[in-house]
Formats: C-alpha cells, sequence, structure tokens
C-alpha cells in the first residue's frame, strides 16, 4: 500500500508545477460553485415585480387618499414632508400615469378608478383658453395615453387631440422645433421636448391627421442637427433666434456646465429617438438612439450597478439619479428590440435588467410607509438651482415601472 501512495506521489506531485495546476483547478472549482449557487439564490424577474408592484399598489392608494380632495397631484419631497403641485406643473400626469401601470400589472379595480380619477382632473389642460406648458405631452400622454391605451375608451381621444393641438402651436417653421420655455429673449429648445413627441405621433395615428406628425419628425429632425456633440452626448438646451432660426447659443440649465453631459438629459434624447423610430420606422431615429445608447453604456463614469451619476461629469463620488437610471432603463429595453446590433441588443438588456435590479434594492426602493409613499428614493431634479437634490420624483416612479413592465412583456424569465 505504502508502495502504492508512493508511485502515486512521484507520477503527479514530483514537482511543484503539477502541484500549481491541482490547485488552481481546485480554485476554478470552487469559484464556480459559489457563482453558481449566488445566481441561483437571485431573485426571479417575477418575483422582483411582484415586490415592486405589491409595494407600489399601497404606497400609490395612500398617496391617493393624501392628496385626492385637494386637487394637487404628487410630486416629490419638500423639508421632509409631501410635496404637491397644481394640474399646470410639467409633472402632473405621472401621478395617474403611475397609477395605471399598477392597474395594467395588478389589475385590481380600485387602482383603476384612482388612474381614472387622476386622469380626469387633467381634462382642464386640453382647454384652449388654459395656459399651457410644453410638457403638455408628458401630462396628457402618461395620463390619458395610458388610460386611451388600457381601455380603448373613445371618449378619451377628444382630450388627447386637443391637447395635440395646442403643443403643435408651439411649433415655429422658422426655427423647426418645438418652444420651451418662454424667455424674454431667444427661442430656447431643451432636449427634454423630445419627449412630448410622442403625444404628437399617437395624435396624428388617432386622427389620421399628418400634421401631428410632421411637427414631431421636424423638431426631431432640428434637434438632430443640433443638440448633438460628435460622441453622442447632448447638450441641454439650444437657444434659437425665432426670426432667423439661427442657433444663438448651446448651454446647460440643469447640469454641471455647458459642456458637460447632463444625466437625465441624456436620459431624455435616448428615450426619444428610440420612440420617434418606433412610430415612424425613420432609420436616421434609430441610428441617433444608438449612438446616444453607446455614450451612455461606454461611459467611463456610469458606475458598475449602472445608476447613473446626475451628470456623466461630476465628481465619481456625486449624487446618483434613480430618474435617470428608470427613464434609461424603459428606452433601453425598447431599443433591445429595434436595434439590429446584436452585441448592442445584449448590452442594453443586462443594462436595463441590472437598473432594474439596483432600483428594486434597499438602496434607492423605499421602505412600506416611508419615503411620503413614494416608490424610488435618491433622484435630482435640478443641483444647479438646488431644488429637488437626492429626493424621490414622481417620474422616476412612473419610468420605473414602465420599464418592469416591458421587462415583464419580454417574457425572458
Ligand atoms: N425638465 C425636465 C427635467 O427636469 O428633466
Amino acid at each position: 500500500m505504502t508502495n502504492i501512495i508512493a508511485k502515486f506521489y512521484l507520477l503527479y506531485f514530483q514537482d511543484l508545477r503539477h502541484m500549481k495546476i491541482l490547485f488552481r483547478v481546485f480554485l476554478a472549482l470552487f469559484a464556480m460553485s459559489l457563482a453558481s449557487s449566488a445566481f441561483s439564490k437571485q431573485e426571479s424577474f417575477k418575483a422582483l415585480s411582484n415586490r415592486v408592484f405589491d409595494l407600489a399598489q399601497k404606497q400609490y392608494i395612500a398617496m391617493s387618499e393624501s392628496v385626492k380632495d385637494s386637487g394637487r397631484f404628487p410630486r416629490s419631497i419638500k423639508d421632509g414632508k409631501l410635496e404637491t403641485s397644481d394640474r399646470g406643473w410639467w409633472c402632473s400626469g405621472f401621478f395617474p400615469g403611475s397609477l395605471w401601470y399598477i392597474y395594467e400589472y395588478g389589475k385590481d379595480e380600485s387602482v383603476k378608478n384612482l388612474a381614472l380619477l387622476f386622469t380626469k382632473k387633467l381634462e382642464p389642460l386640453s382647454f384652449a383658453n388654459t395656459p399651457i406648458d410644453h410638457d403638455i405631452g408628458f401630462q396628457i400622454n402618461c395620463s390619458y395615453g395610458n388610460a386611451y391605451r388600457l381601455t380603448k375608451d373613445k371618449a378619451l381621444l377628444p382630450i388627447m387631440l386637443a391637447s395635440a393641438e395646442k403643443l403643435s402651436k408651439r411649433f415655429s417653421p422658422k426655427v423647426g422645433a418645438i418652444k420651451s420655455w418662454n424667455w424674454k429673449s431667444g427661442y430656447p429648445v431643451i432636449i427634454d421636448n423630445m419627449m412630448n413627441l410622442e403625444l404628437l405621433c399617437k395624435a396624428s395615428k388617432i386622427s389620421s391627421n399628418k400634421a401631428y406628425l410632421d411637427v414631431a419628425k421636424a423638431h426631431a429632425d432640428t434637434t438632430m442637427e443640433n443638440h448633438f456633440r460628435p460622441d453622442g452626448s447632448s447638450f441641454h438646451l439650444v437657444l434659437y433666434d425665432e426670426n432667423s432660426g439661427a442657433v444663438l447659443r448651446r448651454q446647460t440649465w440643469q447640469g454641471l456646465s455647458d459642456a458637460s453631459a447632463w444625466a437625465r438629459g441624456q436620459a431624455w434624447g435616448l428615450y426619444g429617438y428610440v420612440m420617434m423610430y418606433r412610430e415612424t420606422e425613420v432609420c436616421a431615429y434609430l441610428r441617433q438612439a444608438e449612438k446616444i445608447a453607446k455614450f451612455i453604456l461606454e461611459h467611463k463614469n456610469l458606475p458598475a450597478d449602472k445608476v447613473p451619476l446626475w451628470d456623466f461629469d461630476a465628481p465619481k463620488d456625486g449624487l446618483r439619479d434613480a430618474s435617470a437610471a428608470a427613464i434609461i432603463a424603459s428606452a433601453l429595453i425598447d431599443l433591445s428590440q429595434l436595434t439590429k446590433d446584436r452585441k448592442l441588443s445584449k448590452l442594453c438588456l443586462q443594462t436595463a435588467e441590472t437598473q432594474l435590479r439596483t432600483l428594486s434594492s434597499d438602496a434607492y426602493l423605499a421602505k412600506p410607509g416611508t419615503n411620503c409613499n413614494f416608490i424610488l428614493k435618491h433622484s435630482v431634479g435640478s443641483l444647479p438651482h438646488k431644488s429637488e437634490v437626492d429626493v424621490p420624483l414622481s417620474y422616476a416612479d412612473y419610468y420605473f415601472l414602465e420599464a418592469l413592465l416591458k421587462f415583464n412583456r419580454l417574457g425572458i424569465y
């Protein structure tokens, strides 16, 4: 016996090299078994979605109760209390929109009733004699757009059409874009405005009036021409001369500097061009979306958990913006299905999944009954204005729920 062991030893362990190889094989097997047990412990996407939507339903019903009779809409948290807005604020459509998404997932009739209640509170925005915010596209598409998608109630359509009509009146053929704010001089157009085009595209389909689609395409073309840098990032604001249509200057409003890449601006741009390609099948919009996606996905400052800093050029220990992550996730899921670039498609999906898992973790997801009943923590409204810094924001919740629904619809898990 001793002889056999001695022979075995001489055969396999006589030089150190063999021992090292054996040790490495052992280490690799150990690491693989650890990785596979960690993988099998990862929460399934279905379980994650059930957990988040269950929380969302409880939080949003409680929030509805607190504002139902006030004529106001949840917006954020200020000084530790729920901050609300009137219906004229650009974010008023996100709360009913989130209620529609919660209804879409859970099919609870009481949530549907709340979604309808808060949606209808926005009807006056469509009246010709009420002031218009250039973000009427956000306000009406997130509320009425989802209401119509889920109920097919034709009585909702005149409000969408009247709102699209109001929005299209802010279009200047000279500039080739819809005006953002009413500045005393100049014609400002922000990248965020790409998001308002979805209402125009839908209105065009509903009414067969091509004029709305033409406005949307012209705005997207002008923005593509003037807002983007060679690396695919965008300026926040382009100021035009409204008489000549010439570009006067390019600057930021909510970003770190004129030359920086404000994270939510990149998110709006990405979402906007993916949506415009989906609605129009104009290939230039897909190419633009791919370029923006590559800027984001390959950026050296995009953290491993894929929740961006509030500005891609902010210091690495700066604040993160959950709202930008949620918007990007939603857009990346769509892009993964539209792009013909298989490598990019895979990366889009992997990144969106990481974003959704990160946002569903304790670091970002509120505990029940906390966070003034918002779902997500840690968004940034406008850091340069010291407004809504590291707080929940109604649109972070909205795009997070939207992205979860889209991911589930893919049926991967
Ligand atoms: N202006 C819209 C935003 O803050 O993203």
